[in-house]
């Protein structure tokens, strides 16, 4: 090999790696240089995360080594690891939920007094400090539980970079963040790589991709195809390598025809963050919900579907004229009501059960009442919603932990199709799966629409809930402040649109505070 030690800072040289008879990682060669920032792309179940968690000692290769510039590591654990540097931020969270931000920050390294007592003050100075610096805006003493998705994926970034890593690998850190605060992430890589230090980003977002990284190494099927310099590749070519053909059609086109009123939401109200929301969706439609996060979307999304069982609510939904119970999501989904939380791992899946049980969850629930579980339709069913998604595991009976991230999406899907869903709330549907099978997926959700279905989407990416929807409201500290067909407007006059009212009151505000 002609590739000087001295400037790869770190290099995998023939890595496999299998779990049980699967093979995950197949003679993988990989280097990451000094001052680089390295992205890491491939389908879901390509093998990205295992060959991160075997650079961060997490996982021991089975055949192959790894250099550190030219030093041979054979880390034994994750410990091991951090002493030379390297640290992984993980794709799925590894928070502690019943400590708060500040606790999680320094766990296990909390500043003490001379008596060896925890010394909160200079804890939450700390905290503080370091948040600070990165531009991150957050309550410390709020329990992790509590933070949002994208709350936790910041603190998750917070934590490994007051590490001060020499190597830090990012396992999908942008997933669950919206553009500023992608723009706040990436200004700290880019600072990162002045320091000489390198990054390894993994993401299925194709153009943050293209914004951050210097070099991209494909990975397809557990083997690495491609490594090029990212100004040396479209993007077209760059999606051929990964799922190994051209991708025609991304977003399918929009409805033809809308059917009868399906949906009425009349002066819906929960506490501080909805209020007084007035919808209506139609059988074949599918609604956008369009907004800057933390809007109140999410909670929208949840209330509509039951799921927001402590609050407080004031108006109706109507299905065909009838009027709903918001109490539970067990009276929703009697009435065919399916949700997919952006939060997969607390509220879309059992971790311990299997993929066909996971998938038969729904079906469970009503088939139970006729006195029959598991029939051979059901497990026609399953069968059919693991092909149509294309869901890569072991086997159906192995529990949904085992998959990857983006399969684990697929599963909370594939439960929600296999369940006789007429009206199906997405937020977030797309989040972690990678471009093949999301343009699948958007094949299929317009085929839902298609034969008559329902369907609310809302996303932190506003292409695709322009791409999908074919209405658009949009949505501003609780309330519905426009709502229009697709097509009426540009995407970026949608997006000012988003921004505008924002900004407006930011400028107002300001105005007010500086006397002028
Ligand atoms: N601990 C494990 N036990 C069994 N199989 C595993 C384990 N970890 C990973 N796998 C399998 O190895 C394959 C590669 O998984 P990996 O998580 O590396 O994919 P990925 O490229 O990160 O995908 P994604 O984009 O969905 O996150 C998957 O098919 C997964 O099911
Ligand atoms: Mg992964």
């Amino acid at each position: 090999m002609s590739e000087n030690h001295n400037s790869t800072a770190l290099k995998m040289d023939s890595v496999s790696k299998s779990f049980g008879g699967f093979q995950a990682l197949r003679s993988v060669s990989f280097c990451c240089q000094e001052a680089e920032v390295h992205g890491l792309v491939g389908e879901n179940g390509a093998g990205k995360t295992t060959l991160v968690k075997i650079l961060a000692g997490e996982y021991q290769p089975d055949k192959g080594d790894v250099f550190l510039r030219g030093e041979k590591l054979n880390f034994k654990n994750p410990r091991q690891a951090k002493e030379k540097g390297i640290s992984l931020i993980h794709q799925e969270s590894t928070l502690i939920p019943y400590l708060n931000a500040a606790e999680n920050l320094f766990l296990g390294k909390e500043p003490r007094s001379r008596l060896g007592f925890i010394d909160s003050t200079t804890l939450y100075q700390r905290a503080k400090e370091v948040l600070d610096q990165l531009n991150i805006a957050l309550e410390l003493e709020a329990v992790v539980a509590r933070l949002t998705v994208a709350q936790r994926q910041l603190l998750e970034i917070a934590k490994s970079l007051q590490e001060n890593p020499q190597i830090l690998i990012m396992d999908e850190p942008t997933a669950a963040l919206q553009r500023n605060e992608i723009d706040t992430l990436f200004s700290l890589i880019k600072r990162i790589k002045r320091q000489g230090k390198r990054v390894i980003f993994i993401s299925h977002r194709l153009e943050e991709v293209f914004e951050i990284a210097d070099r991209i190494t494909v990975l397809r099927n557990g083997e690495a195809v491609l490594t090029v310099s990212s100004e040396q590749i479209t993007k077209d070519r760059l999606i051929e390598a990964i799922i190994g053909r051209r991708l025609e059609k991304f977003f399918p086109p929009k409805a033809k025809k809308k059917g009868k009123e399906l949906i009425r939401i009349e002066d819906l109200t929960r506490s501080q963050n909805i209020r007084n929301v007035n919808l209506v969706l139609r059988e074949g439609e599918m609604l956008g919900i369009a907004g800057l996060e933390g809007q109140g979307q999410h909670s929208l999304l949840r209330t509509l579907f039951g799921a927001d069982l402590s609050a407080e609510r004031k108006g109706e939904v109507k299905v065909k004229g009838r009027s709903i119970n918001l109490a539970h999501p067990k009276y929703t989904v009697r009435v065919g009501f399916g949700f997919v939380s952006d939060d997969r791992h607390t509220e879309g899946l059992v971790l311990n059960l299997s993929v066909e049980d996971n998938i038969s969850l729904p079906g469970l629930y009503k088939r139970a009442r006729l006195g029959f579980i598991k029939s051979r339709i059901e497990k026609e069913t399953v069968e059919k919603g693991i092909k149509a998604l294309s869901i890569k595991a072991p086997s159906r009976n192995s529990p949904v932990k085992y998959l990857s991230g983006g399969n684990q999406q697929k599963v909370v899907l594939a439960k929600w199709l296999a369940a006789d869903t007429d009206v199906f709330i997405f937020d977030e549907p797309t989040r972690g799966v990678d471009i093949g099978t999301r343009a699948e997926i958007y094949r299929i959700m317009r085929d839902l629409a298609n034969e008559g279905k329902a369907i609310i989407i809302s996303s932190r990416d506003l292409d695709e809930v322009i791409g999908m929807s074919d209405r658009i409201a949009v949505i501003h500290k609780g309330k519905i402040i426009k709502e229009f067909e697709s097509g009426e407007l540009s995407q970026e006059e949608t997006l000012d649109l988003i921004t505008r009212v924002p900004r407006e009151e930011k400028e107002k505000q300001l105005k007010k505070s500086t006397g002028r």
